[in-house]
């Protein structure tokens, strides 16, 4: 089993779209193991995208991620991170395949309506930055 760190983005949440993610979510077979709605401050938007903080998205990005609530998951199955990413799609909705999250729901390259951690290290890090052991049931 292996875990792996999603958020449903403000786009999606501000679009009501959260139970058609979560519905997707479930029925490819993950667990849900965490879970909360929460707003992020600019400065944790920054702390949890700091790899990207030398790119010319970052400031956009971090006032994207903060500026309403997000959906916040550990979601666990075999082989979870990799086959998020594949249930999520391509960054860019216009690469994405179809039948993806991001094809079906992004409104473009930056407001792509999910996340998710890309390894396992990124995935060590994300979930402790929201979940407490405690949290994650
Ligand atoms: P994520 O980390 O959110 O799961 O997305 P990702 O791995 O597919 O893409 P990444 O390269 O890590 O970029 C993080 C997020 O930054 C925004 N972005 N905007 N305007 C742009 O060119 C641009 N490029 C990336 C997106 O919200 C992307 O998901
Ligand atoms: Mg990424």
């Amino acid at each position: 089993m292996e875990r792996t760190f999603a958020i449903i983005k403000p786009d999606a949440v501000e679009r009501k779209l959260a139970g058609k993610i979560l519905a997707r979510i479930e029925e490819k077979g993950f667990s849900i193991v965490g879970m909360k709605k929460i707003q992020l401050t600019r400065q944790q938007a920054e702390g949890f995208y700091y790899v990207h903080n030398e790119r010319p998205f970052f400031n956009d990005l971090c006032a994207f991620m903060s500026r309403s609530p997000v959906i916040v998951l550990c979601l666990e199955k075999e082989n979870a991170i990799a086959d998020w990413r594949t249930l999520m799609g391509a960054t860019n909705p216009a690469n994405a395949e179809p039948g993806t999250i991001r094809k079906d729901f992004a409104v473009n390259i930056e407001e792509n309506s999910s996340h998710g951690s890309d390894a396992p290290e990124t995935a060590a890090f994300e979930i402790p930055y929201f979940f407490s052991a405690l949290e994650l049931v």
